[in-house]
């Protein structure tokens, strides 16, 4: 069976969702995106990517046309018009709409924006082997635009990313921009130092992750310590631990670092309680 799809107001079955070729996200990567996970047919950190798309929107000047109660409402049709979801996550993306032909200049005003939502699954999401056993990176260059801040869907270079891991035999790839770590190619990433949780602080460096802005909260009502500062690689290779969170695989252990295992290339403590925390802490604001 195929998907229920959302395309710009209507619920379709998936091969039925068709998209201009003159729209701006297909010509020009002018479009924003969110992936809100999806566990037991329940929303997380709803609110979090509700409030970052806005963000994004606004910082494109883009139109946001769908309230807060509006997407909440197409991301629950959708769970229930797709029954055999039950884990994964709902992508959603907005482009600045079929400008009717190519232009740099924004299109006039009264061209609609293109909204596209769909959910894609993953069942056991919370059971990804890789929560249990940590990931492997390798560091690259990061040589992305500066408004990594803002969602877009230009993912060209973060693909190259995860194509030179897979040709490395690893899971991933760290960005490094003058000496220090900037993220994961579509994760926030941490070290932990004598019991101290460390991870960059927000700028237009990094996406502002919902999933890291959770756990820190969470980290810190636990007495956790904390510190927001950059780090480099040869201080990852050193740390107690590494782990990354994104709203797809949530808490991960990061057990080696181009090469060299972390610690004893085991997942440790701090990462493993993390999970914990953000599952049983998220599961309680889940829609
Ligand atoms: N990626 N940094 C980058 C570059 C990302 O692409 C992502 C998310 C994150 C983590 O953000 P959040 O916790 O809000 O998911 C950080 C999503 C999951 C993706 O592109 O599929």
């Amino acid at each position: 069976m195929s998907r229920i799809v959302y395309l710009n107001g209507d619920y379709i079955p998936e091969e039925e969702a068709k998209v201009s070729i003159f729209d701006r996200g297909f010509v020009m990567g002018d479009a924003v995106y969110e992936v809100t996970a999806v566990i037991g047919g329940k929303l997380w950190d709803f609110e979090g990517h509700v409030k970052r798309l806005a963000r994004s929107l606004n910082e494109l000047e883009m139109q946001n046309p769908l309230t807060r109660d509006e997407l909440l409402e197409i991301h629950r049709e959708l769970i229930k018009r797709n029954p055999d979801f039950i884990d994964g996550g709902i992508y959603l993306q907005i482009s600045r709409g079929n400008a009717g032909d190519r232009d740099f200049a924004f299109p006039p005003a009264d061209v609609k924006p293109t909204v596209v939502l769909y959910t894609q699954a993953k069942n056991g999401l919370l059971d990804d082997p890789k929560a249990k056993k940590g990931i492997k990176v390798i560091s690259i260059p990061d040589l992305r635009w500066h408004r990594r801040d803002i969602k877009t869907v230009q993912l060209l270079y973060p693909s190259l990313a995860k194509m030179a891991a897979k040709k490395a035999h690893v899971d991933d790839a760290w960005f490094v921009e003058d000496g220090f770590v900037t993220e994961g190619s579509s994760n926030n990433v941490y070290i932990v130092k004598d019991g101290k949780i460390i991870t960059r602080a927000l700028s237009n460096d990094i996406l502002h992750g919902i999933t890291r802005a959770a756990l820190l909260k969470y980290a810190a009502e636990a007495q956790m310590q904390i510190e927001e500062r950059s780090f480099t690689i040869e201080e990852a290779q050193a740390a107690d631990e590494a782990f990354f969170t994104s709203a797809s695989a949530f808490v991960t252990p990061v057990i080696e670092v181009d090469g060299k295992p972390v610690a004893s290339g085991k997942p440790g403590p701090v990462a493993t309680r993390l999970r914990e925390i953000y599952l049983a802490e998220s599961a309680k604001t889940a829609l």
